[in-house]
């Protein structure tokens, strides 16, 4: 054997220990993967109901033109119409943007609510129960009715509203067609007709599917890609998140929101002085709504979708308590909590990693302990939290179409 053969044979020894080492450390790696991966039957059902996505949807039979497509060409167009306010210079759009998961990304909106409540996303809103941080609606339409009349947030009126509407070619035709009459200011019917429209629009708007969701479709069907292919520190935050945290117990099923109101020890002082009653105030104020579903504009004969409101009463612990809000597309709707008081996900599970329990003021079931997480369940609790919304930025939403009898001859 020459020395240059003895060469080459030592190299090529050296190729396949640094190739072999190579291959270990990478097989170790996949193993680790697969076994963060391997879910008991009850994760895996636990897993499991936080989808499919999107949800099945009905018409809401509150309203009569939910689905109606004048109705949604309509609504569109008054969301973004600044002339339904008393300055012409407000519109639903400026506080509910299209790019920002129909949010401002503030911490309490302009206006009405201005250092008090943050501006909630509207993407997936027809799947709500309740509608306000405090529950104040119990529908769609009359949470899209309030923020017209309300003078400090668009103060608008029958009048300014007929206004908008009347020979303007687009919105006086849509609005015929979908309400069988011209819109005037005196019908007692006009405003809730215009809140309805704007519902029908806003049930148009879901989010698209998840990195979560494509994780828990791959699951569920036995697919390796698919499950390979969610991060491994999502995972981690995904167990700590049903299990440890308990955080699905209110922040339940594919919307990850049970629909209802907790407390979470945020603080809900109002400056200069003044407390936020939360769910308290809002059962009072849908109470005393003439919009609300037990009145004469809900448009269910059956009347079965008010049989929520025809059974609430205020109760001592609904004091500070707020809805539980929905945890698709967080990346998109930060600042966080009714008060936008807690500016980054990293900072809201610090607040319950660290939980002060004195804050806690509910007499209901306490599952609410501090976690007391390292950094590193932290990180991949925010991880987590991140996969629930879409990769991608969102595209602006699509205008619905003109209806036939509306085209320009
Ligand atoms: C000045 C900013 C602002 C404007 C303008 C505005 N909103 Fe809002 N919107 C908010 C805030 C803040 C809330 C939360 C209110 C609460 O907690 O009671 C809210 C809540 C809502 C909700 C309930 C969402 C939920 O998840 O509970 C709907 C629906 C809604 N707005 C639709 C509209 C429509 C439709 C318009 C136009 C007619 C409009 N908003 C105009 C700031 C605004
Ligand atoms: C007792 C019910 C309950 C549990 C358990 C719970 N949450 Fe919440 N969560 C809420 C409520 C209520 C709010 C809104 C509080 C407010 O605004 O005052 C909230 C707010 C949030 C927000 C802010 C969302 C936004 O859009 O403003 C995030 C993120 C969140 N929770 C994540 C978690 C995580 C992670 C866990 C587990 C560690 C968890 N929650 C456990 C009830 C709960």
């Amino acid at each position: 054997m020459t020395c240059g053969s003895i060469d080459r044979l030592l190299y090529r020894l050296a190729f396949a220990a640094a190739f072999a080492a190579a291959w270990l450390a990478l097989t170790a790696a996949v193993c680790a993967a697969d076994e963060a991966r391997d879910f008991s039957a009850a994760e895996l059902a636990r897993i499991a109901a936080h989808g499919p996505w999107p949800l099945a949807s009905a018409p809401d039979p509150g309203n009569r033109v939910s689905g109606n497509a004048a109705a949604i060409r309509l609504g569109h167009d008054l969301f973004f119409d600044p002339r339904l306010s008393a300055d012409r210079r407000v519109a639903c759009a400026s506080c509910h943007d299209p790019v920002q998961g129909f949010q401002d990304g503030r911490a309490t909106a302009r206006g009405l609510l201005t250092g008090t409540r943050n501006t909630p996303g509207l993407l997936d809103v027809r799947h709500r129960r309740w509608f306000g941080w405090d529950g104040g609606h119990d529908s769609l339409w009359s949470a899209s009715l309030r923020p017209i009349l309300d003078p400090r947030e668009m103060g608008g009126n029958a009048a300014r509203v007929a206004r908008t509407l009347r020979g303007k070619a687009g919105l006086d035709c849509h609005y015929r067609q979908a309400f069988g009459k011209p819109p005037h200011a005196n019908d007692p019917d006009l405003l809730v007709n215009v809140a309805k429209a704007l519902a029908a629009w806003q049930e148009t708007l879901v989010s698209p599917p998840t990195p979560f969701d494509r994780f828990r479709d791959a699951l569920q069907r036995g697919e390796a890609q698919g499950v390979a292919a969610y991060p491994t520190a999502a995972v981690r935050g995904l167990r700590l998140f049903l299990g440890r945290g308990q955080c699905a117990t209110c922040h339940a099923g594919p919307l990850f929101s049970n629909g209802e109101f907790g407390d979470i020890g945020v603080p809900f002082f109002i400056r200069p002085s003044g407390v936020d009653p939360g769910r308290q105030g809002g059962i009072k104020r849908l109470l005393a709504s003439p919009w609300n579903l037990l009145g004469s504009y809900n448009d269910d004969a059956t009347r079965d979708n008010a049989t929520q409101t025809r059974f609430l009463r205020t109760e001592h612990r609904n004091f500070g308590e707020f809805k539980v809000p929905t945890l698709r597309n967080l990346k998109l709707t930060g600042p966080y909590m009714h008060n936008g008081s807690v500016a980054t996900l990293r900072e809201v599970v610090r607040h319950y990693s660290e939980l002060d329990e004195d804050r806690l003021h509910t007499d209901g079931e306490r599952i609410l302990r501090p976690l007391r997480l390292t950094d590193a369940e932290s990180a991949d609790l925010v991880t987590f939290l991140e996969s629930l919304s879409p990769a991608s930025p969102l595209p602006p939403p699509a205008v619905p179409s003109v209806v036939a009898a509306c085209r320009a001859p």
